[in-house]
């Protein structure tokens, strides 16, 4: 084992992974090395999450099998960091006495010296004026591809955080509560971010937030504290000499601004896909999620989005048995799914977190019912995600590599559909290349390389 290493477990959603790395980082400036199994570690991480029951029961059992591993090496130390951190503090001191440190979603930046000084164990405060600190990823080689923070494989495409929290207080969700009031980060320290990855030859940026649309609406982001918006950052990401490709994930359709919607009309290199997380197909449960939108609204974002962009490939979260919802108001989420055909969701049976609104409603939907209900609904998405797959049979489409092996490669499109390509001249990973599609699935697409 060597003296200093870690290893960090990650759980959730892309927010953590950008997190993991971030402490990764901070580990490595202070003498750390990454190890590759838990055995190998003298810090063990868990980055936690806590949107669903089922995510912070894995947690729980993951902690418990390391009593063992902590007896067989006492010189490992234990840390909780992520939303679970977040929410149970210190009662995970109580019922995990093996665990050495928790920390708290805005405590990650301090990481290496709370390891060192751990008074109290936990350093979980949320605070309300918290500034996102200065921070611009380690370059590990100026090789292209190489501006990696945690690990040295080549990635062409990077998760950059421009705001971290939510305001907006849906009843069934516990991210207010984890990751605090939204917090806007600085537009220069994102510049600087992006520019420095694309310099090191990332290709494309994702940016990341709650809900990036409300990007500097609650705390000046420049230095002169003027009015600057999520489109005006994404003209000026775009700009961004050598950036290929821009996303974003992810928005409340609430805040989904005519000027966002025109941005996918002028930025070329703005890709056309939209994450846009509907809830329910029916307005009763919307209102009752305190989501402030209706079906209509959504539907007239959607429609002007596809006017805007025809390709874009349009994806979606789901609930499935919030409390109170009837077999009419399932109908109204099903009939939705016929009316957008949706590329692709992710659909969840609610699940009761701690603290929320929604808990403390006392017409929940049987287990059962639910779980009936998910998997008529997956089943219907299912058949309209390969449905939408096949449409790109016959068209020629651009493909950025992740993986090569001898004849067969694996990529995305513009579209963030994956693509398992047969090569037919030479390439490598963050190539674009050209690929004919011939065969659709329900989760990718196969082509051959046109050159
Ligand atoms: N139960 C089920 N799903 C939830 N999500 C958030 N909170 C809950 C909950 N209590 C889902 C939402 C959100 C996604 C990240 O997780 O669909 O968009
Ligand atoms: Fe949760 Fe709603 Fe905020 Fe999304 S917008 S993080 S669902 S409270």
């Amino acid at each position: 084992m060597e003296e200093k290493s870690f290893f960090i477990k990650t759980f959730g959603c892309q927010m953590n992974i950008r997190d993991s790395e971030i402490m990764a980082q901070k580990l490595g400036e202070h003498g750390y090395i990454e190890g590759l199994s838990i055995e190998d570690a003298s810090v063990v991480i868990l980055n936690t999450c806590s949107v669903r029951a089922k995510a912070e029961q894995k947690v729980f059992s993951l902690l418990g099998s390391l009593r063992k591993a902590k007896k067989r090496n006492p010189r490992m130390k234990i840390c909780v960091a992520g939303c679970v951190a977040q929410q149970e503090g210190r009662n995970i001191l109580e019922r995990m006495p093996h665990v050495d440190l928790v920390i708290g979603t805005q405590a990650i930046y301090d990481l290496p010296f709370l390891l060192e000084n751990m008074p109290g164990k936990t350093a979980i405060n949320l605070s309300d004026s918290y500034e996102i600190p200065r921070y611009i990823p380690r370059l590990n080689s100026q090789e292209p591809g190489n501006a990696v923070s945690g690990n040295d494989t080549a990635v062409f495409s990077r998760f950059v955080t421009i705001m971290q929290g939510c305001n907006n207080f849906c009843t069934y969700c516990v991210v207010p509560y984890t990751r605090g009031r939204e917090v806007s980060r600085s537009v220069f320290d994102i510049l600087d971010e992006v520019k420095t990855l694309v310099d090191s030859g990332v290709r494309e940026i994702v940016l990341l937030g709650q809900n990036v649309n409300s990007y500097g609406k609650s705390n000046p982001v420049t230095s002169g504290g003027l009015p600057y918006s999520f489109a005006r950052l994404l003209h000026d990401v775009s700009a961004i000499d050598g950036l290929k490709r821009l996303r974003f994930t992810t928005s409340n359709p609430k805040d989904l601004s005519d000027e966002l919607i025109a941005c996918f009309a002028t930025i070329k290199n703005l890709c056309p896909q939209f994450h846009l997380p509907v809830q329910s197909g029916s307005d009763t449960i919307l209102k009752r999620m305190n989501r402030k939108y209706t079906i209509q609204t959504y539907l007239d974002k959607v429609d002007r989005l596809i006017a805007v962009r025809p390709e874009m490939a349009l994806t979606t979260d789901m609930i499935i048995g919030f409390p109170g919802e009837t077999e009419q108001d399932f109908k109204h989420t099903m009939g939705l799914l016929d009316r957008v055909r949706f590329h692709g969701s992710f659909s969840f049976k609610y699940s009761d977190r701690p603290g929320t609104m929604a808990a403390a409603l006392d017409d929940k939907v049987d287990e059962q019912v639910k779980s009936e209900r998910l998997q008529l609904f997956q089943k219907r998405q299912d058949e309209i995600s390969l449905a939408r797959n096949t449409e790109y049979i016959g068209r020629t489409l651009s493909v950025l590599l992740e993986s090569v092996q001898p004849e067969v490669a694996r990529g995305r499109t513009t579209t963030n559909h994956i693509v398992h390509v047969e090569l037919k001249g030479v390439a490598r990973p963050g190539h674009f290349i050209k690929a004919e599609i011939y065969h659709a699935g329900q989760h990718s697409l196969k082509g051959t390389q046109v050159l």
